[in-house]
């Protein structure tokens, strides 16, 4: 298999970092992007070009930053949209401003981010891109709304885009993983409001309880999640003649709750289709 040109957001940690360490270690090229390339030298001295980039800048600076991070090594094969974070809190507590925050780093970023490279990986006539959601997309899980909404939106938005660019050559992957240790649920990457309100107080100190006790002990190795995909891109070790994953859950964890929710959703359907069908003109 070819070298690839690998460009990934959000590389100061977690699966971002992995993807980075990974693809390197796999003979492709790769370009490192965070907010603080400071946090990223040791990404530098691997062997990854680094560069400065906030998914949530204006649409006119990340078309800069494309043609900049084009110009590197004449070409990005793989766009990898992994940058993201988890704001906590009720819908009620959470504000207008909170869920806007979430979907602008998480959707509006994500798919700028993807805008900006679009005209390049059409005019290649190949490339994928790759966009990091979440089993939770699948089933909102209460306390984590705005991520839940972030990672179900980002689902549609790529099962459209990849009807839309499949006759360019393009090719998606929606990798919608499990628990995966990384620094995700810490206080230093992600948001929480507090409830304001008597009635939230046990749901939210008892999911508060929880995220505390999965945050260190999540199941996913985040090594062993990138270096998955990364087979499944390059058609290594085992992947190569299935048919392409428009959606790829990542973790024993994504694939119990995944097929949980088809097969409860299938149940509930069936319990009400008499019902639901009876509105028929
Ligand atoms: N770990 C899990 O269990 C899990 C499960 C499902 C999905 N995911 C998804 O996986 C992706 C990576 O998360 P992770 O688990 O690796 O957590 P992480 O260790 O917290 O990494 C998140 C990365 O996103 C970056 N980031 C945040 N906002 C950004 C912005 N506006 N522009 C550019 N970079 C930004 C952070 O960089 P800074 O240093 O600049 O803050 C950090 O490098 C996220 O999309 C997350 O939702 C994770």
């Amino acid at each position: 298999m070819a070298s690839k040109v690998w460009l990934v957001t959000g590389t100061s940690s977690g699966l971002g970092s992995e993807f980075v360490k990974a693809a390197l270690g796999r003979g492709d090229k790769v370009i490192a992007t965070a907010r603080n390339v400071d946090n990223i030298a040791h990404l530098r001295e691997l062997g990854a070009a680094v560069l400065q980039l906030d998914v949530t800048d204006p649409q006119a600076e990340l078309d800069r930053k494309a043609i900049e991070a084009i110009s590197v090594y004449g070409r990005i094969d793989v766009l990898v949209n992994n940058a993201g974070y988890t704001q906590f809190g009720t819908v009620e507590d959470t504000s207008h401003d909170d869920w806007y925050n979430q979907f602008n780093t998480n959707v509006f970023g994500t798919l700028n981010t993807t805008r900006s490279f679009l005209p390049h990986l059409r005019s290649n006539k190949t490339g994928t891109i790759i966009f990091v959601g979440s089993m939770v997309a699948w089933d909102g899980a209460p306390v984590v709304g705005a991520y839940c909404a972030s990672k179900a939106a980002i689902h549609y938005a790529v099962e459209s885009l990849s009807r839309e660019v499949a006759t360019f050559g393009i090719k998606t992957l929606l990798v919608e993983p499990g628990t995966f240790r990384t620094d995700l649920l810490t206080q230093k990457n992600s948001k929480s409001v507090e409830t304001r309100f008597e009635d939230y107080k046990s749901l939210t100190e008892f999911m508060a309880g929880q995220f505390r006790m999965l945050d260190g002990n999540q199941a996913g190795d985040p090594r062993k999640g990138v270096e998955c995909v990364i087979d499944v891109v390059k058609g290594e070790n085992g992947t190569a003649g299935k048919e392409w994953p428009s959606q790829l859950p990542l973790g024993s964890d994504a694939v119990a709750a995944i097929r949980k929710k088809c097969e409860d959703t299938l149940q509930q359907l069936k319990m009400w289709e008499d019902l639901s069908t009876k509105s028929d003109i």
